[in-house]
């Protein structure tokens, strides 16, 4: 459970009972858990029937809800039987909500074609949400950005006239028609038809105008937006995602305005190279953005509809781990906080799982993974620290003895929250400092039994006063609050600070205060008040105050706690009427009461005991995973059950792919003499809609999309009979970052371009060997396609930069000597795999012929490894299978891992296929990415895999692997259960596709 999100529900609760009045009269259910810590969610009745705003919340039936979300896209996991793991894992941390993206590009593939069905139907995602207890915002875009492919464009927007992102001839349309199919999609799964949709968000950072232009936002494309949503029966109320606060479409701004005005924030930029730098150029920190909300949206709750949880990475980049680094666990204490401290309602966190870029979805900037440094790692597994942790403003230095710290009061009727930060937010000096706040008892000097509080260097803390905890009241701690319950006679209240800090509270009671375990506190009785001062240490206390337990952590143990709803009676956890706290280990998914026994289910990594906090005396056993807990035992003073949770190590083997039985074909036939192109799409368009780049400066249009090819790899055959006057070939390709070239004439080798990082566009001459006059030949031109451009800013049109052959001349001759064809993935947008979707295939000659899916025809191939590889330039396919057998009742994600990157290295790019799944692209020469997590679903845990990998060979004296591996990322022993599998269409003998030999 994450501390900051507890913090986050304490607080915000506390400001609508006590700040709003709302006087939530909690309806307790009879049995044994009753948790009042989120009172104000547990009396909505099934089924919602309206959800309604103001100023304060989003309410559910006239019941009060403040929104921390996380953002997840299911299309970036491809398995939909792990979904629910993730929501699981989302929902453990203490989120009520996830936000996501429907990418139209991967729906859409031809226009008029839509089909959301297999891994791309959502109803096993809305059925998980459901499941898990966790409310969804829907951003179907159209444009969602998102690191995307075309930030959510399908390729055939390219062909359109006009500008995407207003209303026009061409794109209103096609808009429509899209919005008009997903739609009614998002339609059925709101909250008012049972449902877990709570809120909508129309386009996406509709903020930007390209720089180049004097136009401004067009307030009826947004309307247009909103209107198609509204037409298909969206009624929960529509919110903005502003690109920052800026005040787009808040309500009352006219055409266009939304119901509830969002903006997001990425305060430390999108670079994860200095990680530990604050302070990057482009980076900021949050200031005044309560003010800023009353200025532009004082009638709606504030909100942040994105705040950096990680960032994205590039081709060459730092890695995911550096980005972890960056936006790490001190990162999330001192900015959340201070989103907090700016009285954010509804905060979304960008990404909490990031997943990959399978099957080129993701923008040519980007590589496969898109981990993300979040709290979730791409493989599932929790990046431990960071994942466990996650009014106006006014200042400052007179609640505090310095300046070196800036106290913010969160303040409500009665009490408060002081969030307190170094007022240099970068500061890695750790300061002490005392405090002067105001309470119901006066204005005291804290800590009031001698000593220093202390923040360390990047910290930031939520200190609270007049805090109510069941029938209690803490006139103020200084220690954290990590939740608390009240229980039929007790109350358990669980703090915590950082280790080596001094705490101290004060509680209206002056019983006698009884040490039940651990070290004792200093106690000092004054006035009606218990004030208890401590040291933080590594090992626990649990102090008894007439009733109320209360438990003393240090911040790192307070993470191996969790809070669980209890299933309603329809199987959702929504409901917080009926949970537990339980401290156990790696995570805790569910928890369900049958009987007397607690049912428990969760993952473990190590053996662990188990511990349920408060148990009632009713409660009789506990088991883990189906298994009863060994050792069980209650402790009568703390009134706890606990046992042991045992840890097996699994026993599993994975196949050795250098030893597997590898088969190859040739995948550049192209260059051969007897290969005949006559079935290739001939380049004849003499125009192009394609508003980027209108004016061709070659006889027809090469752009790939003006034939319907709008990924993976491409192929351009130039024939031309030869006068003996050509001296060479140049040619202006724009592939995308990271692209790279290889030509030839005839099957002889001109070169390649290697590629860089930030490389869209490459011109380059081939000199050319002597040519014979009156003969025949033929350019082939292989290049990739890295994907369409993001179109962040309006009017800048970038999603339409073309890709393939910009420009040419033919040293000696008019660009007019070469007729030119190409293709890409057979088929174009009438793509053929559609299990996979349309981004999934290239153009290269054996993904043409469907040889990488499942159990492709190898008689055809003829055994070669990878590791042998190819002594030329060229392209070579891999082709192998091997059974999995992994063992039932543990999570073991898996990776490829390819050799080290090397700038100066070989260049060579491999694509690998798992199960048909394009779930790998590796670039030797550019980096970083060399692991390639697959996920199960994907992976057939249970039977048969079959991989398939292309090697271009860019270099004269070709490439190999010199490693190759298949590993565990993880191993966990998990309650979560069987994974289904993906849809797994296989090879079919593909009746149209040209091999042209
Ligand atoms: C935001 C955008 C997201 C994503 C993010 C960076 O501005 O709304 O879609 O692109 O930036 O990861």
């Amino acid at each position: 459970m994450s501390l900051l999100v507890m913090l986050f529900f304490s607080l915000l609760r506390c400001i609508l009972v006590v700040a709003l009045g709302t006087g939530v009269s909690a309806a307790p259910r009879t049995g044994p858990y009753i948790d009042k810590r989120e009172a104000p969610l547990q009396n909505i009745a099934s089924p919602i029937t309206s959800v309604t705003w103001d100023d304060k919340s989003v309410t559910l039936n006239g019941e009060r809800i403040m929104i921390y979300s996380g953002e997840f896209h299911p299309f970036r996991l491809p398995s939909p039987g792990l979904w629910l793991d993730v929501l699981q894992k989302i929902k453990a941390l203490g989120f009520n909500t996830v936000s996501f993206y429907v990418d139209w590009a991967l729906l859409e593939g031809k226009q008029g074609n839509f089909s959301a069905d297999g891994i791309f139907a959502l109803d096993a995602f809305f059925q998980a949400a459901t499941e898990s207890g966790l409310y969804l915002i829907a951003r179907p875009g159209p444009y969602i950005n998102a690191e995307a492919y075309g930030g959510g464009f399908p390729g055939w927007l390219q062909r359109m006239r006009g500008d995407p992102r207003v209303n026009g001839p061409d794109y209103t349309p096609a808009i429509k028609s899209y919005l008009s199919n997903i739609g009614p999609i998002l339609a059925k799964a709101q909250i008012t038809n049972g449902g877990p949709i709570i809120l909508v968000q129309p386009e996406n950072e509709y903020s930007l105008v390209d720089l180049n232009t004097d136009k401004t936002l067009d307030p009826s494309y947004m309307q247009t937006v909103e209107d198609a949503l509204r037409e298909v029966g969206i009624v929960v109320p529509l919110i903005s995602n502003d690109a920052l606060n800026y005040g787009n479409w808040a309500p009352g701004t006219g055409e266009g305005a939304v119901d509830i005005y969002g903006h997001d924030g990425y305060p430390v930029g999108l670079k994860c190279a200095d990680p530990d730098n604050w302070n990057a150029s482009g980076s900021f920190f949050p200031q005044d953005w309560w003010a800023a909300h009353l200025r532009q949206s004082p009638s709606t709750p504030y909100a942040i509809m994105e705040f950096q949880g990680g960032s994205y990475d590039q081709w060459s980049g730092a890695g995911y781990d550096a980005c972890a680094v960056l936006l790490n666990h001190e990162f999330e204490r001192v900015y959340y906080k201070n989103d907090y401290a700016s009285g954010v309602k509804i905060f979304n966190v960008y990404m909490v799982f990031g997943g990959t870029n399978w099957g080129n979805l993701g923008f040519p900037e980007g590589y496969t993974s898109y981990d993300y440094g979040a709290a979730i790692k791409e493989d599932r597994t929790v990046w431990r620290e960071k994942y466990s942790n996650l009014n106006t403003p006014t200042n400052h230095s007179e609640y505090a003895n310095t300046d070196e710290v800036m106290v913010t009061a969160v303040t409500t009727d009665m009490t408060k929250f002081w969030v307190v930060r170094h007022t240099d937010y970068t500061s890695t000096a750790g300061i002490e400092y005392t405090l002067r706040l105001t309470t119901t008892a006066g204005n005291l000097s804290l800590p009031q039994l001698g000593g220093k509080l202390t923040l360390p260097g990047r910290d930031s803390k939520i200190h609270v006063t007049d805090y109510s905890v069941g029938s209690y009241s803490l006139l103020y701690s200084t220690a954290e609050i990590f939740t608390w319950k009240e229980y039929a006679s007790e109350t358990v209240l669980l703090i915590y600070g950082g280790v080596g800090e001094t705490h101290e509270l004060a509680l209206n009671s002056t019983a006698f205060p009884q040490v039940l375990e651990g070290r004792r506190p200093v106690f000092h009785s004054t006035a009606g008040q218990t004030v208890m001062q401590w040291n933080v240490t590594t090992s626990r206390t649990i102090v008894k105050i007439d009733s109320l337990l209360i438990y003393l952590l240090d911040r790192n143990a307070a993470y191996n706690y969790w809070v669980l709803n209890l299933p309603d009676t329809d199987g959702s956890r929504y409901s917080t009427a009926s949970s537990v706290i339980v401290k156990a280990g790696y995570l805790l998914r569910t928890a369900e009461m049958n009987g007397s026994t607690l049912a428990l289910r969760g993952d473990l990594n190590v053996t662990t005991t188990v511990e349920v906090i408060g148990s009632p005396s009713k409660l009789s056993s506990v088991t883990f995973n189906g298994k009863a807990l060994s050792n069980l035992s209650t402790s009568n003073t703390t009134e706890t059950l606990s046992g042991q949770a045992i840890y097996q190590e699994p026993n599993f083997t994975l196949p050795d792919l250098s030893s597997l039985d590898w088969k190859t074909v040739d995948s550049l036939p192209e260059i051969q003499s007897t290969y005949n192109d006559s079935r290739w799409t001939l380049a004849d368009h003499t125009t192009t809609n394609n508003t980027e780049t209108q004016n061709l400066t070659t006889p027809t249009s090469l752009y790939s999309s003006d034939y319907g090819y709008n990924i993976g790899s491409l192929l351009y055959r130039g024939h031309f009979a030869a006068t003996s006057n050509e001296s060479y070939l140049y040619i202006n390709i724009q592939g995308g970052d990271a692209f790279g070239i290889s030509a030839w004439i005839g099957d002889e080798f001109l070169g390649s371009y290697a590629g860089a990082s930030n490389k869209a566009t490459y011109a380059q001459n081939f000199s050319l060997p002597a040519l014979t006059a009156g003969k025949n030949y033929v350019f082939t031109v292989l290049h990739d396609h890295m994907g369409n451009e993001q179109n962040g800013h309006v009017y800048g049109d970038n999603s339409k930069r073309p890709r393939g052959i910009l420009d040419y001349a033919l040293g000696g001759r008019d660009q007019s000597a070469i007729a030119w064809k190409l293709t890409g993935n057979l088929g174009g947008e009438d793509y053929k795999d559609r299990t996979r979707g349309p981004l999934n295939e290239g153009g290269l000659y054996a993904e043409r012929q469907g040889w990488h899916l499942p159990q492709p025809p190898t008689d055809k191939f003829e055994s070669g490894s990878p590791f042998e590889g190819v002594s030329k330039p060229g392209v070579a396919f891999y082709f192998a299978s091997f059974d999995l057998d992994m063992p039932e009742g543990y999570d073991i994600p898996l990776e490829f891992a390819f050799p080290k990157w090397s700038a100066s290295g070989t260049p060579y790019r491999c694509l690998l296929y798992v199960n048909g799944y394009l779930f790998g692209k590796y670039l030797h020469a550019i980096g970083p990415q060399t692991n390639f997590p697959v996920p199960e679903g994907i992976l057939d845990y249970h039977g048969t895999n079959y991989i398939a990998l292309s090697l271009w060979a860019q270099d004269a004296n070709g490439a190999a692997l010199d490693t190759f591996l298949l590993r565990p990322s993880h191993i966990v022993q998990t309650g979560y259960g069987a994974v289904e599998l993906s849809p797994m269409a296989g090879y079919e003998l593909r009746e149209n596709a040209y091999s042209g030999l």
